[in-house]
Formats: structure tokens, sequence, C-alpha cells
């Protein structure tokens, strides 16, 4: 949810802004601009400040800054900004950088200041004029009312952010004090590019890989002052602080789209491995057991959880939900999954001897760590299920598993789920063998669950079919997907799937509850995708799927490989591999991945950015 990148060196700035504001491009794309100072080593005042910003994506920026060209050609400092609006419609004025009246100060932000209104009304009691509508304006006009009393940047930098309230990422550039970048947090990720005579900030290591592995996380209320000679951090209360340098542990090649067309058609096609990858090293399939390293230090709270809660959103969401049916049935816990949003708001019940896991692919949604943040509070032990190291969120919990499925860049999200659904399996598994599951069952999930890689490249392999069955509803209006059990939470994600990247309406529903209301919706023109493998419900959903036919509905089936009784009921069938009944959510999303992207790309949709939607979402 929005995305900064700053840089000072002796190269060219412009070059790397852009490139890095458009890899951060999956953090929001409804406006782009720049704040570049010429090269000021001479260490003399300078006014050559030049904003650029526009409206749109990345690449109408670049069109504005390469017909500017000879302003900016020798810049070597500068600050990008790539924007999910919050405030105010994302137009040329609300982009940013913004600046104070005088164009001194320039400043991109990622958050939201709350407070802003009782701080703009204190400023233009002060004579400051205001030209956009943002919070992000108020912040930078209120550091230059800071600069005017204490003449020096770093401190109004941070006496400012210590009247702010909200959440901030920021990066800040002045000719007022040139040769400097200062970068702050609270809430919204950034982090210090520690490259040699040259440094970075950027919401993420997507924007600074190509230049160095070396990162330096920020903390909450941690700010860092960049030069060309060299970087120093305190905290917003003005303590110094002394952050370990880190090393980015992907490469280059997994942040581009190495033939696909997509990022998100490479992302589904890379789930063999990115499943193999979140339970290497820690499925033992010779003791039907797992070994979980980031969670020993809250293994016997766990083991011994009166209640396990989930908390995530979105498609972590859907996950979660396939937890608490395979950790119930192979553990005999007692789950529950809440959206983050509605848990840190509602008091929930939480004791001590509770367990909370919080999964998200991001690590940053404001919501699920405000959620974790109310676990703990109360006692309870919390753990992460998070794609992104370093991340807020595994910053924040007890113990986690790292699911390892390296950058995901397109916005909806598909191979973090399959990922989350393996490190569910993994403490599944444990806990189950822990209470009531033989070794001789533990080793059948081991087995196989070591399977399902090679199981999903089979259903890769045909994808053409489902791309044929793509073809023949691109325009349909409304999709039902059913399911039940274990399958119900992936009719849910395969409805989301669709809803985000095509914009078609499309509810999941548990298939049995179909006949409560939404089977009034159902007519020739409506296509329902019903998940019918074979487990002990398989005849319950075929009778669902009879209602949908007696009313002239289209089924599209997912089912068993093997299973002839189907295609009597579905206009189309998409087999999968057969396993086990638990196992089967893994396997049966694919093809719904892959119908939502083939219908959203003969639907012309931008299916790596849809309208609206941000990968990280950093505010509430
Ligand atoms: C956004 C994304 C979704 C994602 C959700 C939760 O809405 O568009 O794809 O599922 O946030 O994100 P998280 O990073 O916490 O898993």
């Amino acid at each position: 949810m929005c995305g900064i990148v700053g840089y000072i060196g002796t190269k060219d700035a412009v070059k790397i802004i852009l490139t890095g504001l458009k890899r951060l491009e999956y953090r929001g794309y409804d406006s782009a601009g720049v704040a570049l100072l010429n090269d000021t080593s001479n260490g003399h005042l300078t006014d050559n400040l030049t904003i650029l910003k526009r409206a749109g994506k990345v690449s109408e920026l670049e069109k504005l800054i390469l017909n500017q060209k000879s302003a900016i050609a020798e810049a070597t400092q500068g600050i990008g900004h790539t924007r999910w609006a919050t405030h105010g419609v994302p137009n040329d004025v609300n982009a940013h950088p913004h600046t104070d009246p005088e164009n001194h100060i320039a400043l991109v932000h990622n958050g939201i200041i709350e407070n802003y209104g009782v701080i703009k009304q204190k400023l233009l009691t002060q004579g400051f004029t205001f030209r956009s509508e943002t919070d992000t304006e108020v912040l930078t006009v209120f550091i230059r009312s800071m600069y005017d009393r204490v003449k020096d940047l770093t401190e109004a930098v941070r006496l400012a952010l210590s009247e702010v309230e909200g959440t901030f990422g920021i990066a800040v550039v002045s000719t007022l004090e040139p040769d400097k970048i200062i970068a702050a947090r609270r809430g919204s990720p950034l982090l210090v590019g520690v490259g040699d005579g040259e440094y970075f900030v950027a919401s993420d290591a997507s924007a600074v890989i190509q230049y160095t592995r070396q990162v330096i996380y920020l903390d909450d209320d941690e700010m860092a002052i960049l030069s060309r000679d060299g970087y120093a951090t305190k905290t917003i209360g003005d303590e110094t602080t002394n952050p370990a340098i880190q090393e980015i542990h992907f490469d280059l090649a997994s942040i581009e789209k190495g033939g696909f067309d997509h990022f998100m058609l490479k992302e589904i096609y890379e789930q063999p491995n990115t499943f193999h990858d979140a339970f290497r090293g820690r499925l033992l399939a010779s003791e039907g057991n797992v070994r979980l390293g980031g969670l020993t230090p809250v293994l016997d709270k766990l083991r011994r959880a009166n209640r396990i809660i989930f908390t995530a959103c979105g498609t972590s969401w859907h996950s979660a939900l396939v937890g608490e049916y395979i950790i119930e049935q192979l553990a005999g816990i007692p789950v529950e999954v809440e959206y983050a949003s509605e848990f840190r708001y509602r008091n929930p019940v939480i004791t001590p001897d509770d367990v909370v896991i919080a999964i998200s692919q991001s690590g940053e949604t404001a919501d699920t760590l405000a959620a974790i943040k109310e676990a703990r509070m109360k006692g309870a032990t919390v753990i992460g299920l998070v794609n992104v190291v370093g991340s807020s969120i595994a910053r924040e919990t007890d113990a986690g598993i790292y699911l390892h499925a390296g950058p995901e860049i397109g916005v909806a999200s598909t191979k973090a789920f399959t990922s989350q659904l393996a490190a569910i399996l993994l403490i599944a598994l444990h806990l189950g063998r822990t209470r009531r599951l033989s070794p001789r069952e533990g080793m059948d999930i081991a087995q196989a669950i070591e399977r399902i890689p090679e199981q999903i490249q089979y259903i890769l392999d045909h994808a053409e079919s489902v791309k044929k069955i793509a073809e023949q509803y691109t325009d349909a209006r409304n999709f039902l997907y059913l399911g039940r059990g274990y399958n119900f939470p992936v009719a849910l994600e395969g409805a989301l799937k669709l809803k985000e990247i095509s914009y078609i309406h499309a509810e999941g529903y548990p298939a049995a509850e179909m006949k409560h209301g939404p089977i009034a919706l159902i007519d020739e023109n409506m296509p329902v995708v019903c998940i019918a493998t074979q487990d002990e419900i398989y005849d319950k959903i075929i009778s669902n799927i009879q209602e949908v036919r007696a009313r002239n509905g289209n089924v599209i089936a997912i089912a068993s490989e093997g299973d002839k009784r189907i295609a009597e009921f579905a206009e189309h069938v998409i087999y999968i591999p057969n396993t086990l009944p638990i196992l089967t959510p893994v396997l049966a999303v694919i093809p719904l991945q892959l119908l939502a992207y083939y219908v959203a790309v003969q639907r012309g949709c931008n299916v790596d950015m849809p309208r609206n939607l941000a990968k990280s979402v950093t505010v509430e």
C-alpha cells in the first residue's frame, strides 16, 4: 500500500528511482511522483528541487520524466512514490511527493496521519497554505513549521513525528539541507539499503536488490538519516539505535516475470516448487511428523493450547478457514477463525491458554498487525505464518513459520495461499501426532504431502483445458462457487480470485447452504463452479449439483481423477489428482486460480494490478 523509494549516491537517481517504483507498483498504482535534487556535493544550498508527479501508473510518470529529462539529468539524489489513495482522489495534485508552500521540503508517505485535521488547523492559523486534500501535505508543512523553529531538518522531522498520530513510512529531502535523505516509520514498512557510497530507502527489498543485498529493516518509531558518507539511526524519542544489517535472500529473477505474460501466471506456475519449499526440511516423512524450528519457543504452549484462534485478511483468511477444518480434524483442538479487522475492534475473549495464529503473505497488513497486538496484550501466545522475511508481523509475533514462497508480486495472491496451507498442514500434523494420530496415520499424511508438488504440476500441465472453459464464460455477469467441508474455503477463494481480477461478481458458498438463498439466482446464465472431489460428502455435493442443473445452471465441476459419474451432471469437468481429503484444497484451488486468470485476460483486465486493490494493505 503505497511504495516508497529513495536514493542518495553518485549514480543516475532518476533511473534508480523509476526502476524501484516499477518494482513497488504492486503496492499501489493510483499515481506516482518523484522529487529530485541535482548534485549538491559542493554543500551549497540549492533551490533545484524538481517535483514531477502524475495520476495513473508509473508509466505515466515515466513519460513526464522523459519530457523533462534535461532538467534532472544530473540528479544523484531523490525520493519517489507510487500511491494507493486514502485521503483525496488520485489526481496530479494529490500525488506524492508533497512540499511545503515554498518548495523547500519534499516528502513521500505511506500510511495515514490520523490527527492531520488538528495539525492543519494549527498551521492555517500560523499562515501556512495548502494545495492538496492530503494528510501527507499537512505532515510536510508541519515539518517545515518545525524547521523554522529549530533550523535543523532531522530535528524538525523528529519533532513533527513525535506529535503525529497514525501510521507512516516517510522519506524526506530538502533544499534547506541537501545531501541528506531522512526516513522514518511507524506501522508502515521501510528499509534502508546499504551500498558503497550510496544509500537507499524503500518500502520493500525488491526496489533495492538490484543494487545491494545489505539492508536494515527500520523498527517502528525509528528514523534513519542517509548521506553519501554513511547513515545514522535514532528513535523518534531521540535515542541512538544500532540496528543490524541483514542480507536479502531472494534473487532478482524471482521478482521478474521470467517469460510469463503476468506475475500472477508465473506465481501460479511456481507452486510445485513453492509448496515444496514450505515443507522442505520440516516434514519428517519416515516418522510421520514434522520439525518446526521456528516454533521451538512456543511448542509446549501450542501443544497444550485450549483453543487456537486464526486471524487474517483476504486470501490469508481463507487459508485460516481451511486450517480450522484440518486442525480440528487431525488434532481435536477447538479452532476459531477471525477476520483481523473484526477481531481488533470487538474486545474478543482471549485467555493466556489460547494460541493465536496470524497468517499474512506480506506481514504488513495493518488489521492483522493490530489484531496481534490485541491478542498479545491479552496474554495469548502469538504465532505468525508469514512470507516476507523481516516484516512487521514476523517481528511482532512470539514465534513463526516463514512460508519461503519468494516474493509474490501479482496483487491477487496465489502461491502464498498454497504455501500457507502447507504451513498449516505441518502444524496440524504435528499437533495431531501429539494427540490422536498414530505414527502410521502421520506417515500416510506426510507421504501424501510429499506427492503434492508433482500433482500440482500435473494440473498445470493441463491448464489448456481450463483456458478453453474460461473462454466460454468471459461475458458472464455472475459466478457462483460451491464447496463443502475442506473445500468450502476453496470456493470462497475461487470466487475472490475471479472478482479481484476480472471484476465479475462472484460468490462462494457452502454447497448445501445454496438452497437457502443463492439458488434463487440460478438460471441458464449462471456458471456454477462446484468442487466435488471424492470424499465422504461426495454424494451430498452431487445432490447439490443436481439442484443447480434442475434450474439450468451451467456446472463447472472440479472432480477427482477417475470419477466417471460426474460428467453426467456437469457441463465441464476439470479433473485433479487423488489425494487425502485434507489435502484437496491445495489441488482444487489451482484450476480456480487458472480459471480466474484466463477469464480476466480474455476480458482485457490488468491481472497484476487490478483496479482499486493493493497488495499490501497497511491502512485500516
Ligand atoms: C490484500 C491483498 C490480498 C491479501 C490481503 C491480505 O487485500 O490484495 O491478496 O490476501 O491483502 O494480505 P496479507 O499480506 O496479510 O496476506
